[in-house]
């Protein structure tokens, strides 16, 4: 494998980055004019070493458009975890979740979140994810600080590992806390292209996708790179809805670049931090592998309707059908291209598989799920096998 090096950037100050400041163009739709801080003061697709209260000391202020933050889940385990085979369970043991008391962890989450808000636009967005274990600390201390909560979206895991105990339920969801800089700012939220990614019904605060797995799941030697990498599709659906194209987005807690490989591949731009070496060259690494999304495919639905049981756009969020793929009907006669929230394009025409599929015939409605065709393993197959192939997998 390529040795990656990490890309490290003399630190500017705050100062120097704002005296630079250009006046924002005039103010588009129904954002303020805000000052812009000049890109070539952004550290942009690096990974920033080391504590990331000190890293994000080192970036301007009000100048990244979107933070996701994955912090430490100061998970607190007392010894090893089993199954009941007697295999041991891969839990978060890292010097990197270890905090002396809840004080220790409040004073380091008010550190970085205060950061955070700092270098965040007033417009911008904070995303931060976390268990039962962090979260409500977590969502406290924003309040707090002067963040506005938007909505708290529990991600359902579809594979959840059970409670080999069998002592609590099964802990089958993570929580993400949604909040803007305050309660008058005017946030990005793609409500369109979320209803387009849900088969043109309102995207939901819940959200069922699989845990990280397969060929996603980064491994050295046999064992995963990182304990708590997250799905590309969690962070798909984040970007999609928060921010737009050319977007800043920093993540603290960098870990193996999840943020950043999906960041990529949606033509948005990207800063981490992260402390530990072995998880920036591995992150770095897998990036460099990411391949970005073309023009086509990025542009996203602006307008759609109906829904059953898994929705197209989860099939692209999740990989199974990758944007940019080409969709075919009627012996190859028809075709359209899968965009990035699961809409289709055919010549002028733009919509959900259903729409596009019943404007192709000049009919008044059309099944997408039996109409059109994708081809999987060498052989045409309806897009509808794909899903069902999806529910299988998920299969708990
Ligand atoms: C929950 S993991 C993030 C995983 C990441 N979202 C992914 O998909 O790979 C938290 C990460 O933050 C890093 N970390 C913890 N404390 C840190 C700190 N003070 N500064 C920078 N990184 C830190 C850890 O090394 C770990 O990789």
């Amino acid at each position: 494998m390529a040795t990656v090096l990490v890309k490290e950037r003399a630190p500017k100050s705050p100062a120097r980055a704002l005296a630079r400041t250009i006046t924002a163009p005039r103010a588009r739709s129904r954002k303020l004019p805000v000052p812009q801080v000049a890109r070539e003061d952004l550290p942009l697709s690096t990974i920033i070493p080391g504590d990331c209260v000190e890293a994000m000391r080192q970036l301007p202020s009000a100048s990244v458009d979107m933070v996701f933050a994955d912090p430490p889940y100061n998970l607190q385990l007392g010894g090893d975890l089993s199954r009941p085979d007697g295999s041991h369970v891969d839990a978060v043991t890292d010097d990197w979740d270890k905090f002396d008391s809840f004080a220790t962890y409040d004073k380091f989450t008010r550190e970085w979140l205060t950061e955070a808000r700092r270098v965040l636009k007033p417009n911008g967005s904070i995303w931060v994810i976390g268990s039962y274990h962090n979260i409500f600390r977590v969502g406290a201390i924003m309040q707090d600080l002067g963040f506005w909560i938007l909505n708290d979206i529990v991600w359902r895991k579809a594979n959840p590992m059970p409670n080999f105990k069998g002592t609590r339920f099964t802990n089958a969801h993570e929580t993400l806390i949604w909040a803007s800089m305050g309660e008058k700012s005017r946030y990005t939220f793609n409500y369109r292209t979320m209803k387009t990614l849900n088969d043109e019904l309102q995207m939901r605060s819940d959200w069922v996708l699989p845990i990280c797995s397969g060929g996603e799941r980064l491994k050295k030697g046999g064992s995963k790179v990182h304990p708590t990498q997250k799905p590309e599709s969690l962070l798909y659906r984040v970007m999609l809805a928060t921010t737009n194209k050319g977007d800043v987005v920093l993540d603290p807690f960098f870990g193996t670049g999840t943020t950043g490989a999906v960041a990529k591949r949606l033509g948005r731009e990207w800063i981490g931090c992260e402390r530990e070496t072995g998880y920036r060259e591995a992150a770095l690494e897998r990036i460099e592998l990411a391949l970005p999304l073309d023009e086509a495919a990025l542009t996203t639905m602006q307008s759609p309707k109906a829904a059953p049981k898994v929705a197209f756009g989860t099939l692209v969020e999740t990989g199974w059908i990758k944007p940019g793929a080409k969709l075919s009907a009627k012996k190859g006669t028809l075709n359209a291209l899968v965009r990035a929230d699961g809409s289709l394009s055919s010549g002028e025409l733009v919509g959900s598989i259903h729409s596009v599929g019943a404007k192709l015939q000049g009919a008044p409605s059309c099944n997408g799920w039996t109409f059109w065709n994708i081809e999987h393993e060498g052989q045409m197959k309806p897009i509808d096998a794909i899903r069902q192939l999806y529910l299988l997998s998920t299969e708990p």
